[in-house]
């Protein structure tokens, strides 16, 4: 695939740290592919970014092929997508270093983001950390993307990002695409199974019946969902009063398809026991074909690593044009 000018481009990244939960699926992988006819869409295996936090180099390779594989698995056809690992693309390293001259201190210092995370890693505050809102605008910038695809958790990285084209260009003229940013109405939110007030994460580690794990065995995921917490009013119904059930009719309705009021009525007058074996039955059909398929690509790492290559080529073709219109913005020789 080349960028076809008629087409907006997409672009979204997802760090290879973890095993991607149900809720990535729902809230990031099903909309990714639901975009893949409409738009010229990239999907990255965003490798620099998750360096922030240590890994084994032992099982870091494994763990990026990993994440390729399930974006291919769960639908997205790499003849239709440019699917790539950021760290086969220079220019992102490139570019991010550039950027990070037209970002100012103040404004990365008022991410939520990099807070949190300084919070909970206090002794590792790596300048990375700091940074990482940059690299992700020279992601998106780098390949003239219209829409970014994310969580609301990401809103105020893309703001940043856009504020970061709009600058440059004022200063050189227009070089970048100001990216708008895509959330999904439905399902950006799948919350905790145990705790609905939190949203549903691939890093958990409290409680692992909190998330349910793309690569889950099925009677794993329908005994998660089994367990998974309600309330005492025994209805089926979507309500504020009820996050938990309200939270496996978002999960049951995405799965399925079925409207969040067409679920309701299929499951008047039945119990919850009832409805969270359909839930659990619905991700399971969902899930063990893509789980197979995962296998089937992971069981040759030969040629998985041969399938990264077009992605790679086909992004550093069109990065490292919009590398050069700014090298040669600023001035360099
Ligand atoms: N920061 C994003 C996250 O943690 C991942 C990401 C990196 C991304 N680069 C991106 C998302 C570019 C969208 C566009 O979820």
């Amino acid at each position: 695939m080349s960028i076809d000018k008629s087409k907006k481009v997409v672009f979204s990244g997802i760090q290879p740290s973890g095993i991607p939960a149900l809720g990535n699926y729902i809230g990031a992988m099903m909309n990714f592919k639901a975009l893949q006819d409409e738009y010229d869409c990239l999907y990255c295996v965003v490798d620099l970014h998750a360096i922030t936090v240590r890994r084994d180099p032992k099982t870091y390779g494994d763990q990026i092929r990993r994440l390729f594989a399930i974006y291919v698995a769960a639908g997205l056809d790499p003849e239709k997508n440019i699917i790539f690992v950021q760290s086969h693309v220079p220019a992102h390293s490139q570019l991010s270093w550039i950027l990070n001259c037209y970002t100012y201190v103040g404004e990365l210092g008022r991410m939520t983001q990099f807070k949190d995370k300084s919070r909970k890693h206090e002794e590792n505050v790596n300048a990375g950390l700091f940074n990482y809102p940059v690299l992700q605008a020279a992601d998106v910038l780098l390949y003239g993307t219209h829409l970014v695809p994310v969580g609301q958790d990401q809103k105020q990285h893309l703001e940043l990002a856009r504020d970061i084209a709009i600058r440059f260009n004022k200063v050189y003229g227009k070089i970048f695409t100001v990216p708008e940013i895509l959330i999904p109405k439905v399902g950006a939110r799948i919350m905790k199974l145990q705790d609905p007030f939190h949203k549903m994460d691939k890093s958990e580690v409290e409680n692992l019946n909190n998330s349910i794990f793309l690569l889950d065995e099925p009677d794993v995921i329908i005994s998660k969902l089994r367990k998974a917490v309600t309330d005492s009013e025994a209805v089926v119904r979507y309500g504020e009063d009820k996050p938990g059930v309200s939270n496996l009719l978002t999960i049951y309705s995405c799965l399925t398809g079925t409207s969040i009021p067409d679920a309701e009525r299929e499951f008047e007058g039945k119990n919850y026991g009832f409805f969270k074996n359909a839930v659990g039955e619905a991700a399971v059909a969902v899930l063990e074909p893509i789980q197979n398929e995962y296998k089937r690509l992971m069981s040759d790492r030969g040629a998985l690593d041969a399938m990264m290559k077009p992605g790679a080529e086909k992004a550093e073709g069109i990065a490292k044009n919009m590398l050069k219109r700014v090298h040669d913005a600023i001035g360099f020789i």
